[in-house]
């Protein structure tokens, strides 16, 4: 069996450009843009570091927008307009946005270089972004949302020490269902964190971030036995396997009644999960747009590389006792097990592979 690394590795070939559509007058210069951030923000194509917070930066953008607000009468931001680059003194310095200035300050260059709005910018880098994934998704990208934005106001960005019912009704003021939100969260299959807790930065969240895979729904479900860094830290809940790290929202949404059922059937469906998260990322991005003022350049987005994911699995060591089934009306799949010793994972950007691939069963 091909092992998870070459999977990834095989995503890391440059993807399939389709060719451009009748539209591509004015989606020409995103070509020029596409080729620019491939090559030298993400490293000729990978699915590494600066993907991945490319990719947390379109949200961290866009859901500055709060319809609530507006109704009483305050400013509720602009949703994905491009304001925490515009004005990132400001948003970046927002307690749930930490880390995100690295991102920010390293884009900016090439919105400026092509003269496109922060805005755009944004979420074409995040669509390009997670293109490069194993089994990731073609996301849509519509272009021209205007430059001119106002800095978000403060507290609209969840943070993951919320409350279900503040997360759940946070992203209800911005559109957004539970079942939506655990679509979005797939994003975390490629994740890691840095500042949740500072001493292990690039610790990946329950999977394997290279691979948008299935994996980091099985993984969050698994009942927590260790802290992997320094002890609990805000925002933290106890992981399954040395060396992964759990949010605290991750493991709540996971297993709240509104959520846990979507959570567990994306475990063995793939294709729902990428499906589910194109569908509700073409919201996200155009939060706070009229889309049907933007232009369709979806054709610049690259098609991903076909990656024959292996199915997901329980980890070397676990079984179906350490699994929380918390979705009451869907028995938990079947799954295989890995082989070999109880495995654990390194922090990615050090060894981005999980250690027990070596004793992977063939
Ligand atoms: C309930 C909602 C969410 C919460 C509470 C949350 C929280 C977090 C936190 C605390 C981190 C770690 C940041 C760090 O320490 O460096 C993180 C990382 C990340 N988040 Fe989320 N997130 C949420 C939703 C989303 C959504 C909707 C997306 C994208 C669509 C997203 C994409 C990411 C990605 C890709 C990373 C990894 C960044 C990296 O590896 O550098 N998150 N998230
Ligand atoms: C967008 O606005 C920023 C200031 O916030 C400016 O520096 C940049 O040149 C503008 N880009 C375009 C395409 O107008
Ligand atoms: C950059 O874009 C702005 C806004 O679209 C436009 O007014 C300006 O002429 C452009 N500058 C260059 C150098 O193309
Ligand atoms: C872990 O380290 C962080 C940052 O140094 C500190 O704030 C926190 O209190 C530590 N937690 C524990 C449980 O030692």
């Amino acid at each position: 069996m091909l092992s998870k690394a070459l999977i990834a590795l095989a995503a890391f070939a440059v993807a399939v450009r389709a060719a451009p559509s009748a539209a591509a007058g004015s989606c020409a210069v995103w070509f020029e843009v596409l080729d620019d951030i491939q090559a030298n923000l993400f490293d000729g194509g990978e699915c590494g570091e600066e993907v991945h917070e490319s990719l947390r930066l379109t949200f961290h953008d866009a859901i500055g927008f709060s319809p609530k607000l507006f109704a009483e009468g305050k400013f509720g931001g602009g949703g994905a307009d491009g304001s925490i680059m515009a004005f990132a003194e400001i948003e970046t310095n927002f307690h749930a946005n930490g880390g995100i200035d690295d991102i920010v300050e390293t884009q900016r260059p090439f919105a400026l270089k092509h003269n496109v709005s922060f805005g755009d910018f944004i979420q074409f880098a995040g669509a390009v972004g997670v293109s490069n994934c194993a089994g990731g998704p073609r996301l849509q990208f519509l272009a021209g949302r205007s430059n001119f934005s106002s800095p978000s106001p403060d507290l609209l960005v969840p943070e993951p020490s919320d409350s279900n019912d503040k997360i759940f009704a946070r992203m209800a003021d911005a559109g957004f269902s539970p079942a939506e939100l655990v679509a979005l969260l797939a994003s975390h299959s490629v994740a890691a964190q840095d500042h949740v807790d500072p001493t292990i930065p690039g610790t990946p969240f329950d999977s394997t971030p290279s691979a948008f895979d299935s994996q980091f729904f099985v993984e969050t479900l698994l009942k927590g036995t260790l802290f992997p860094g320094n002890g609990s830290n805000v925002g933290e809940s106890k992981s399954a396997l040395e060396g992964e790290f759990r949010l605290f929202s991750d493991n709540n949404i996971a297993r709240d009644s509104r959520s846990a059922c979507h959570w567990q059937a994306f475990i063995t469906d793939h294709d729902l999960m990428v499906s589910s998260f194109t569908n509700v990322m073409a919201k996200l991005a155009t939060l706070g747009q009229e889309p049907s003022a933007l232009t369709d350049c979806s054709n610049v987005i690259p098609v991903p590389a076909p990656a024959k994911l292996p199915p997901a699995t329980l980890p070397a060591g676990k079984t179906l006792a350490d699994i929380h089934h918390a979705c009451d009306s869907v028995p938990f799949p079947a799954l295989d097990t890995d082989a070999g010793p109880a495995t654990s994972v390194a922090p990615v950007y050090v060894i981005p592979f999980r250690l027990s691939l070596c004793c992977r069963a063939s």
